[in-house]
């Protein structure tokens, strides 16, 4: 294994502005590949797809590299890849489609730990259709969402049970393949979020059980598009509202209207960039980007492990989340401060972090923080590095009662 952060953080413009981006976890920045990649697409000349002129087979061409490319992320089939600006518009028209076959008397379940993207679609979609919402709940001492209450949780009356992947505030990774065996078992769907476990860890659609699984390449330094990888046959048996002449096939059904072929030729570029980070890594592209995606983990982990041990160690933090599988976020308050002036203060040591309730709306709900602002989030990517957190730790220092002002 070989990562080198150096050569990673070299291939990112933005990073030499002098902050410390540890806002990754709302959006990565982008490398120079991917931003070439993009330009490039407009460059050559491309054309709306399905046309009988080169531009228009230049976008096709686009189109299905970013499938196969996405499908080597996950470890999904490229015909199986939906492609959208993002994940939570993508979320809420499968909601809507899969909600046509559900009714009174039938279940859908959510966790407490999920990004709203990942629980309001199908509540609304619960409540239009008379099916009744059960909760799955975060354990609030440990911050662990404990997969043995799922067996309570289900019936057969259970259609679709969606949890995440990784928590998006305190980077809390569930057991997601427990929970999806388990909803399979009484012969209901699995809906993964994503979102916030792509850029940490390397993914397999098949051993996590997901029937469907959500991720942003926004958050994994490509641009802002969105996609849902699932199985073909799974697909083919559903039926959203689409255009006449739009296409009647599967993934192509479930996108709407024309695609953002550039932004896609740099999602491909930004799986390339993905695939590169274990600069030793052999093989097809999945066989890379899964020894890289492990490589940026064990990485993450040792640069996390130091940035948590020096908020520990801070009597005026109070840290949330304590489990053992994590993506490298973290989530906290500072005595005597709202989040949102922790954030302003950082900022003016030139250190991005989120405050608030980044949307996990019922999470900062059962942390009883919702009210005050919610928290602060500070997360590592793999273009972070040892100066990023001990500037991140230098400044929330400064904010001890005793600290430096
Ligand atoms: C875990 C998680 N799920 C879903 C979303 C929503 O993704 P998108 O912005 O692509 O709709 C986010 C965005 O922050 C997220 O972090």
């Amino acid at each position: 294994m070989t990562f080198d952060v150096k050569r990673v953080r070299a291939a990112y413009p933005a990073l030499s502005d002098g902050y410390a981006y540890l806002d990754g976890a709302a959006g990565t920045q982008v490398p120079s590949a991917v931003i070439e990649a993009i330009a490039d697409a407009y460059r050559s000349g491309i054309g709306n797809a399905g046309g009988a002129f080169p531009a228009s087979g230049r976008s096709d061409s686009i189109l299905a590299e970013c499938r196969r490319a996405l499908a080597d992320l996950t470890g999904g089939s490229p015909d199986g890849v939906i492609l959208g600006p993002n994940m939570t518009t993508l979320t809420y028209r499968l909601a809507d489609t899969l909600s046509r076959r559900w009714g009174p008397g039938d279940e859908v379940v959510v966790s407490r730990l999920d990004h709203d993207a990942n629980i309001r679609p199908w509540v609304q979609a619960a409540a239009r259709r008379g099916a009744t919402v059960r909760w799955a709940e975060v354990d609030i001492s440990t911050a662990e969402l404990p997969p043995g209450q799922y067996g309570e949780l289900l019936s057969e009356r259970t259609r679709l049970v969606a949890v995440t992947a990784a928590s998006n505030i305190i980077g809390i990774r569930p057991d997601v393949p427990a929970i999806a065996a388990a909803a399979h078992a009484v012969g209901a769907l699995c809906y993964v979020d994503g979102v916030h476990a792509t850029p940490h860890v390397p993914v397999d659609v098949g051993s996590l059980g997901a029937d469907f699984y959500a991720t942003s390449a926004y958050k994994w330094s490509g641009p802002h598009i969105g996609t849902v990888v699932a199985d073909p046959a799974l697909l083919e048996t559903m039926h959203p509202d689409k255009l006449a002449p739009a296409p009647e096939g599967v993934p192509g059904r479930f996108e709407q209207g024309t695609a953002a072929f550039a932004d896609l030729a740099g999602v491909v570029a930004a799986v390339a960039h993905l695939a590169s980070l274990d600069s030793s890594a052999t093989g097809s592209r999945r066989e890379r980007v899964r020894a890289s995606m492990s490589a940026v983990e064990q990485y993450e982990a040792r640069l996390f492990a130091r940035m948590l041990g020096g908020l520990n160690a801070m009597g005026h933090v109070t840290l949330y989340g304590q489990a053992a599988r994590r993506t490298p976020t973290a989530f906290f308050t500072v005595t005597g401060y709202s989040p949102r002036e922790v954030s302003e203060r950082l900022a003016a040591r030139k250190v991005n972090v989120w405050d608030g309730d980044n949307y996990a709306w019922e999470l900062t709900g059962a942390f009883g923080l919702r009210d005050s602002g919610g928290g602060v989030r500070a997360g590592l990517v793999h273009y972070n590095d040892e100066a990023d957190v001990d500037r991140l730790l230098a400044a929330v220092a400064e904010l001890a009662p005793d600290g430096v002002r």
